[in-house]
């Protein structure tokens, strides 16, 4: 089973590159990936235009079951209003095979910082209450990484969501945000940030990257993953690999 997860597209004049984006477009494909997680960002602005800029990019992803939340910049200028218009829900789950994938808006609007609530919580608990292998994607931080400045960008209520997912055994959290790739591995749980897939956006020395995550089903019902990160011109490097 292979996941795509890509972040922060910024789509706008001002950040969107074509020539990354294309170029990053075609290794997915390529991939052929089961599922694509989106964790936000998609737009700089939320406004319309980019919205219609960014779903015409992301429809080119050959790639059936796509699951998106949107971030900060998306829910700017009521931004919210055209992600629900184009993409359903600002809270998807999906169940696929043996994986459940949840997703959750922890934006606020005209906010910078993430917060997800304790009414999110009993739902995502029920949503994960099978035996899958347990996605969970959201676009602030759960847990500071580096390089991310002055700590502001981890969810106001990271320390009840840490538990709620660690006690609904998640194998996997998903987030963006930053523009930093990064993995935590938390009590046998992975929590991975991605870096900006395609937009000038970037932090530091670091490039747009998205991250690629294979799991297989191994003996005693365990999961074998691996996480790696693909860079624009195809190249691709593991990050980490383990079993839970
Ligand atoms: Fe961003
Ligand atoms: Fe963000």
């Amino acid at each position: 089973m292979q996941i795509v997860h890509l972040s922060d597209i910024h789509f706008s004049e001002a950040y969107f590159v074509p020539e990354i984006a294309e170029s990053m477009l075609q290794k997915i494909n390529q991939l052929d990936p089961d599922i694509v997680v989106i964790t936000g960002d998609l737009t700089e602005n939320g406004f319309s235009a980019e919205y219609d800029g960014v779903k015409e990019f992301i429809d080119k992803i050959e790639c059936k079951d796509k699951v998106l939340v949107p971030g900060n910049h998306d829910s700017k200028n009521a931004g919210y209003l055209h992600f629900e218009d184009l993409f359903e829900n600002r809270f998807p789950t999906r169940n696929l095979g043996n994986v459940t994938v949840v997703g959750a808006d922890s934006s606020q609007p005209d906010l910078d910082e993430g917060h997800l609530g304790r009414e999110n919580y009993g739902w995502i608990k029920e949503a994960f209450s099978g035996e899958n292998f347990k996605v969970f994607a959201l676009h602030h931080h759960l847990v500071p990484i580096p390089l991310a400045g002055r700590e502001n960008t981890v969810l106001v209520d990271a320390g009840d969501v840490l538990d709620l997912l660690n006690r609904c055994k998640v194998n996997l959290v998903l987030c963006g945000h930053c523009h930093i790739p990064h993995v935590w591995n938390l009590n046998n749980m992975l929590v991975v940030n991605a870096g900006t897939f395609c937009s000038s956006k970037t932090r530091g020395k670091t490039t747009q990257c998205f991250n690629l995550i294979q799991a297989e089903n191994g003996e005693n019902n365990n999961w074998n993953v691996r996480v790696s990160r693909v860079f624009p011109q195809g190249k691709l490097e593991l990050v980490t690999e383990t079993v839970m």
